[in-house]
């Protein structure tokens, strides 16, 4: 009797329990791998390539993770995460190897929809020295994490684009004081706040882009687990992108105008 309860009970632990190496994995790819449509909830695939429902051997995962490839939009994390990280992610999608292709629908990965495909416009060569500083992958705070220009980068903050008629002069000046608009401070019931900027809201789920968290994760909140959102006037760039020069800065701008222009 009491074996076969043993028995019963190990085996309710088994399902009940994920591995917890991969529960890891799956923590580590929520925060840094599905955000800003790269790979999507659940490895489901937004902007690059699909992760779910196919087979990748272990090395090679664990090279692409810590090295990144090249020349794409897939940075490598050897220097932000420890090799026992990346073992736990590699672990977390090679279990997805088997997982259906399409994420269950549900509150908690629907997400808004991906942003339409452009056509990315070719840079001069002048202005190319603006492009790479904006989506420097080396800079923790590169423009390209909150702003989606010319087809790349993650749409947390607003399509900058529009503030095109800053002159080119200006330009530190704004990141160095903001112009906050769209910044919210959203509390949750369960005592969390944090700054957002909120990207769609339907009558159940509200999409937000928390901006506490490095790069900004797309979060998909519940309505009624909202307490409170209210405009936050004392978000600032400067608290989070460090290390551009007034030049760089000009640089950038100048290559924002021109794609400003192009549009
Ligand atoms: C961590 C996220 C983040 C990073 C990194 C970031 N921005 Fe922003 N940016 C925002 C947010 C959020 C807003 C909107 C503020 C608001 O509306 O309250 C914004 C607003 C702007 C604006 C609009 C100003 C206006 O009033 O029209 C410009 C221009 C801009 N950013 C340029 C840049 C450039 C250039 C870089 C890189 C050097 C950069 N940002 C890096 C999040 C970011």
């Amino acid at each position: 009797m009491r074996l076969w309860l043993a028995i019963a009970l190990a085996s309710y632990a088994l399902v009940a329990q994920p591995d917890p190496a991969i529960a890891r994995g799956d923590k580590l790819f929520a925060q840094g791998c599905s955000v800003g449509y790269c790979h999507g909830a659940g490895g489901s695939a937004a902007r690059s390539p699909r992760l779910r429902g196919r087979a990748f051997d272990r090395d090679y995962l664990i090279k692409v993770i810590r090295n990144g490839i090249p020349n794409t939009a897939m940075p490598a994390w050897g220097d932000r995460l420890t090799d026992a990280d990346i073992g736990d992610l590699t672990g977390y999608i090679q279990s997805l190897a088997t997982a259906p292709i399409n994420v269950a629908a549900g509150p908690s990965t629907d997400g808004p929809a991906a942003p339409a495909i452009e056509k990315p416009i070719d840079i001069p060569a002048e202005f190319q020295n603006g492009r790479d500083l904006f989506f420097d992958l080396t800079r923790e705070t590169r423009c390209s994490v909150c702003h989606r220009l010319n087809g790349f980068g993650t749409p947390a903050g607003p399509d900058i684009t529009k503030s095109a008629a800053i002159k080119v002069t200006d330009g530190p000046q704004v990141l160095r004081f903001g112009r906050p608009r769209g910044v919210r401070t959203i509390v949750l019931k369960n005592g969390e706040r944090f700054a957002g900027t909120t990207i769609e809201r339907n009558a159940s789920l509200t999409h937000v882009y928390d901006l506490n968290s490095n790069p900004p994760v797309l979060r998909h909140l519940q309505n009624t687990d909202i307490q409170s959102m209210q405009r936050q006037t004392n978000w600032r760039h400067r608290s989070v992108v460090r290390g551009y020069t007034v030049e760089d800065l000009q640089s950038i701008w100048n290559y924002v105008r021109f794609i400003a222009a192009k549009k």
